[in-house]
C-alpha cells in the first residue's frame, strides 16, 4: 500500500508540468491559431481554431512555473529544464492529436476519445525519453509511472466531465 502511494505520488509529481501545460490553455477565448487559418490540401484546417499561439504560451508558463518551484527546492536548475522540455512536448503531442483528428474527418472541440485524454502523456514522454532529460535529472520516468499517469489522467477526465455536468456547464455527464 506504501509503495502504491509513494508511486502515485512520485508519478504526479513527474507528471505536473505535462498536467498543467495541457489543462491551462483552456482558458484561452478567441485565440491566434497557430495554423494561420490555413487549410490542408484535404481542405480542411492544418489545427484549427482550438490550438493557439495564446493556449501555448500558457502552458509552457504554467509548465515554467513549476519548474521554477522544483528548482527552488531541489536547487537543481536541470528540474527547470526537464519541467519545460515535457510541459512543451505536452502541448506538441495536443497539436499532433489535433492535426490527426482533423485529417480523419473530426471537427474542432468534437471528441477522439482516448486520444483527447493521453495525446499529452505520449508527447511529453517521448519528448523528454528522446533527449533523455529524464535522467539527466535524476528523476527517470518508469513505465510503471508512465502507466499510472494513462489511467489517472482517464479517471481525472472523467470526473472533470461529470462536475462539469453537475455544474450545468454540460449538458450530459460524458
Ligand atoms: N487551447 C488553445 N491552444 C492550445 C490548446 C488549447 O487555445 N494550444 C484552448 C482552446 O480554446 C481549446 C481549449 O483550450 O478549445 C481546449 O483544448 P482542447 O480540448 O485540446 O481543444 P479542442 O477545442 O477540443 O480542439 P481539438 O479538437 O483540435 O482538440
Ligand atoms: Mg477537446
Amino acid at each position: 500500500m506504501d509503495r502504491m502511494l509513494d508511486l502515485v505520488i512520485s508519478a504526479i509529481l513527474k507528471y505536473l508540468p505535462a498536467m498543467l501545460a495541457n489543462g491551462t490553455p483552456v482558458f484561452v477565448k478567441n485565440g491566434t491559431p497557430i495554423d494561420g487559418g490555413k487549410y490542408f490540401i484535404d481542405r480542411r484546417r492544418i489545427l484549427g481554431d482550438g490550438k493557439t499561439w495564446e493556449g501555448l504560451v500558457i502552458g509552457l508558463t504554467f509548465a515554467s512555473i513549476v519548474g521554477v518551484a522544483y528548482y527552488t527546492f531541489c536547487g537543481q536548475v536541470v528540474l527547470l529544464i526537464y519541467s519545460i522540455v515535457l510541459g512543451l512536448g505536452a502541448l506538441l503531442g495536443d497539436i499532433i492529436a489535433a492535426f490527426i483528428k482533423r485529417r480523419v474527418g473530426i471537427p474542432r472541440g468534437k471528441p477522439a476519445p482516448i486520444l483527447d485524454q493521453i495525446n499529452f502523456i505520449l508527447g511529453s514522454t517521448f519528448l523528454v525519453k528522446l533527449l533523455g532529460i529524464d535522467s539527466a535529472a535524476g528523476i527517470s520516468i518508469t513505465l510503471s509511472e508512465f502507466l499510472l499517469i494513462l489511467i489517472i489522467a482517464s479517471l481525472l477526465h472523467i470526473l472533470a466531465n461529470f462536475a462539469a455536468f453537475k455544474l450545468g456547464i454540460k449538458p450530459v455527464p460524458w
